[in-house]
């Protein structure tokens, strides 16, 4: 049998800091940096650490950091190196010494090889010392859960009581949950289909679609996957069309619409044709939502158009249903997408609220007389939610807030005006926040 030539998990962890490194010393996102170095065989591995190194990176660079006299000097891949080490000393099953062995021989796969003696060095140091470490770090929030500090400060300020749950909600792993098609299929029979393919799930009582899995699991074992039976969406994101609720014959607009989650939903849920226009100002990510489209067997007009600019749509007719799931911080998703830690900075939150009251009040001008729209976010925070819809509402007085009748998330909050779905809280969703406009003018 031939022998390779590093320790066993070398490879992977060499792999795992590539990825790091990209996200945390040069700013990309977790996904586009998996799809660069995380394609070999030991994928899901390299996937496994990389994310759990980014998830804890905030705590453990700073135990690091008391192992070394200038951690900064520190070549970045080795220091993206000594990340996902200790990341899997302190959070795998794996035994240390294993780990350490790994790590020296993934320095020279980086080939950094005059870095493996202070590899060495450190790392056993971390072994031996880090519950000391961290008993002193861990007394500060921010570096406990492994939050940036401002997002720690401006959750204490927004949501003082549910602020931990939070906190604990980001780091814990998303489930997977589905949307099933009900024009095609019901929730109890795909639910048998999946018992039939091994996979465990329960139903969620509060979506009439929606179904999550006891275990993810490659879609590529769903049964009807790829026939787009169903879809895999959080329950929190399936709440936007029971809010919009489409119905046969409108003519609707889905203004910030790639890759095209909610548009499939909107269209599967109208149950009946409807003329759906599915906007977006890249136009890179509306190939998604033509790819997802084409998935689900559905159609729409799709177009390139930018939404802060008054003119866009000019050409159109008003719609009788607007959706607006607006660029936002994410820092509803941060379970999903950790690099958000590492990404997003306190200055960002007014950018994006600028581009925000921007859409919102573009999309609302072309709501017709008697039309809802409804106005969504995945952050957390009320600069881009609430606050951008009261901006919007005081500008147009024929615009007003509506409680649609639908089943309420266990646990979601009212805001003035909406209402937020928290990560943490009861109903097991990524953090999401909605409110609901209605044209109050009467049509000619
Ligand atoms: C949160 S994502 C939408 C997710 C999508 N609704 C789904 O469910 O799959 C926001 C989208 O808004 C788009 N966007 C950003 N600025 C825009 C603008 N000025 N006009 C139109 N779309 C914009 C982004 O390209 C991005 O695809």
């Amino acid at each position: 049998m031939a022998r390779t030539p590093w320790a066993p998990g070398a490879a992977a962890l060499a792999a795992a800091a590539q990825v790091v490194e990209a996200v945390a010393e040069q700013g990309r996102s977790l996904d586009a940096a998996l799809e660069e170095f995380g394609q070999g065989s030991e994928r899901s591995a390299v996937r496994a650490i990389a994310t759990g190194t980014v998830r804890w990176y905030l705590r453990l660079t700073p135990a690091l950091a008391r192992l070394l006299a200038r951690p900064r000097d520190l070549a970045t891949p080795v220091r993206a190196l000594l990340a996902c080490a200790a990341h899997q000393v302190e959070y795998s099953r794996n035994a240390p010494e294993v780990t350490v062995h790994a790590a020296v021989d993934a320095v020279r796969v980086l080939r950094q090889p005059r870095a493996a003696g202070l590899v060495n060095a450190v790392l056993r140091r971390f072994v031996r010392e880090r519950v000391s470490i961290f008993a002193a770090l861990d007394a500060e929030l921010a570096v406990r859960t492994a939050h940036p500090g401002w997002l720690v400060d401006l959750l204490g300020r927004q949501w003082p009581d549910a602020r931990a749950s939070i906190l604990a909600g980001d780091n814990g792993h998303p489930p997977l949950t589905l949307r099933v098609d009900l024009t095609r299929t019901s929730v109890a029979g795909y639910r048998r289909r999946l018992e039939a393919a091994g996979i465990g799930s329960e139903e969620i009582q509060w979506l009439d679609s929606g179904i999550t899995l006891d275990r993810p699991c490659p879609v590529s074992e769903l049964p009807g996957f790829s026939d787009g039976e169903v879809s895999v969406q959080d329950a929190g994101a399936q709440w936007a069309a029971a809010l919009l609720a489409v119905r046969p014959g409108q003519r609707v607009l889905d203004a910030c619409a790639a890759p095209g989650g909610k548009t499939g939903h909107l269209l599967e849920a109208a149950v009946g044709a409807v003329d759906l226009l599915a906007v977006d100002v890249s136009a890179e990510r509306l190939a998604l939502v033509e790819d997802n489209l084409q998935r689900l067997g559905r159609t729409a007009r799709l177009a390139i158009a930018d939404l802060t600019q008054p003119d866009a749509l000019a050409g159109e007719a008003p719609f009788d249903r607007i959706l607006v799931d607006a660029p936002c911080s994410s820092t509803g998703v941060i379970r999903r997408h950790p690099d958000i830690k590492l990404l997003r900075r306190a200055s960002d939150i007014g950018a994006f609220a600028d581009t925000q009251i921007r859409i919102l009040r573009g999309a609302a001008a072309r709501l017709a007389p008697g039309g809802r729209l409804v106005y969504g976010t995945c952050s957390v925070l009320a600069a881009e939610n609430e606050a951008v819809v009261r901006a919007v509402l005081n500008e147009a007085p024929h615009l007003r807030t509506v409680v649609p009748e639908v089943s309420p998330a266990p646990g979601a909050l009212p805001r003035d005006p909406g209402v937020q779905l928290l990560p943490g809280a009861e109903a097991g969703t990524d953090g999401f926040y909605y409110a609901c406009l209605e044209n109050t003018t009467t049509g000619t």
